[in-house]
């Protein structure tokens, strides 16, 4: 298949979705679950390797260089854009860069300014980013003039980027848009690793809710059985790596609670972030804590992260690619919310759980209802 070639995979539907700063395809594999037709827009030759092994429909250029009108068919608008960190307590430089972009976004959308000139002048990798975050913005309101507004828009990424799309959502609602944002728990939609990311969920028709949480919320010291028991169990690292003896993992990452534990996770519990750096993470046996085993493979680090087992990581920077991603379930479930529409968690573990096939299909693999 070449990149640009867009197949139908769910010949029936008519959603199509844009997904800006693809990756390596955490959103694009959740949206070939769903059965939405998906086009990625991602730079980076690695994360291209791997998105064109696994058959993703992909732009392998730089988002900045298209816009709505390139994808007339699209209906859904996905993005997680590369962001600086913005601490908000404290004052500095992180405060300083989220009120640029605020200014920005309101100069956007209040005052109907095209900033892009301005802001591809800004130097220095801070600014690049700060033009970065303003991208699916451009694309809202290109869409919006344009007279096709998007039906639906999902953004993602770490937790300290809430109060940029904060900013979004008032944009969003002076466009008629209906908003939800917050930040969401991986381990409580039965992904095996702790991640918080903040997510963003706008529609033009019907009601926009954050996705309900399946599974419970994940406190150090606590069995599995312990919390809400109308949920089910958060899932652990050795539920999914079965073919591994028990272990302890030492990551430079903190767990929460007690600082002697931080960065340890045994195999019973569920991973900690999986960062980029999940290569370096050492992992000990139980039986034995002076006795190293071998390190996660691209492979096992995608699992962690609930990509199909045989999902096809190529190029380099592999833990990178890994790292950079949204888990998969976490995202059918947040584009699932995005469209109305919601599954049986017994189908969406069947559907993580299957080999990787980016073939077509007459009806979607993970099969949805109204919500
Ligand atoms: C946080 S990752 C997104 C991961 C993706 N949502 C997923 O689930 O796999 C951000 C991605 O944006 C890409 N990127 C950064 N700037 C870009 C640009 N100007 N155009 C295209 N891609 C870009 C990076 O290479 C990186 O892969």
């Amino acid at each position: 298949m070449t990149a640009s070639v867009q197949p139908q995979l769910f010949p029936s539907a008519q959603t199509h979705m844009v997904d800006l700063f693809a990756g390596p395809g955490g959103l694009d594999v959740a949206a070939h679950w769903l059965g939405i037709n998906v086009t990625g827009i991602e730079w980076d030759d690695d994360a291209c390797a791997t998105r064109t092994k696994a058959g993703l429909v992909t732009k392998h250029s730089d988002v900045r260089k298209f816009g709505p009108e390139d994808f007339p068919d699209a209906t859904v608008l996905a993005g997680g854009p590369p962001c600086q960190t913005y601490t908000v307590a404290g004052g500095g430089a992180g405060r300083r860069s989220l009120d640029q972009v605020l200014e920005y976004l309101h100069r956007m959308v209040v005052d109907g300014e095209d900033v892009t000139e301005e802001v591809s002048k800004l130097h220095g990798n801070d600014d690049e980013r700060t033009g970065l975050v303003l991208e699916p913005m451009r694309w809202i309101l290109g869409a919006h003039r344009g007279g096709k507004p998007y039906e639906a828009v999902v953004l993602e990424q770490v937790p300290a980027v809430l109060p940029v799309w904060d900013a979004y959502a008032k944009a969003l609602q002076g466009l008629e848009y209906n908003v939800a944002c917050g930040v969401l728990h991986t381990e409580q939609f039965g992904v095996p690793q702790t991640r918080r990311r903040a997510i963003l969920i706008a529609r033009r028709h019907g009601k926009a809710e954050l996705p309900k949480p399946s599974h419970r919320l994940y406190r150090k010291g606590r069995s599995r059985s312990e919390g809400d028991s109308d949920l089910l169990p958060w899932v652990s690292m050795e539920d999914v790596l079965p073919d591994r003896k028990k272990f302890v993992v030492v990551s430079n990452y903190g767990t929460g609670g007690d600082p002697k534990d931080r960065g340890r996770r045994r195999s019973d519990e569920p991973s900690a972030t999986v960062t980029g750096k999940i290569s370096r993470n050492r992992l000990y046996s139980t039986a034995s804590l002076s006795r190293e085993l071998e390190r996660f493979t691209p492979e096992e680090s995608g699992r962690l992260q609930t990509f199909p087992v045989d999902y096809p990581w190529s190029g380099k920077q592999i833990a990178q690619q890994v790292g950079n991603a949204i888990p998969p379930r976490l995202a059918a479930h947040v584009l699932a919310a995005a469209l109305g529409r919601k599954f049986e968690t017994a189908d969406l573990d069947r559907v993580v759980g299957a080999a990787w096939d980016p073939g077509l299909y007459e009806k979607p693999l993970l099969p949805t209802t109204q919500a």
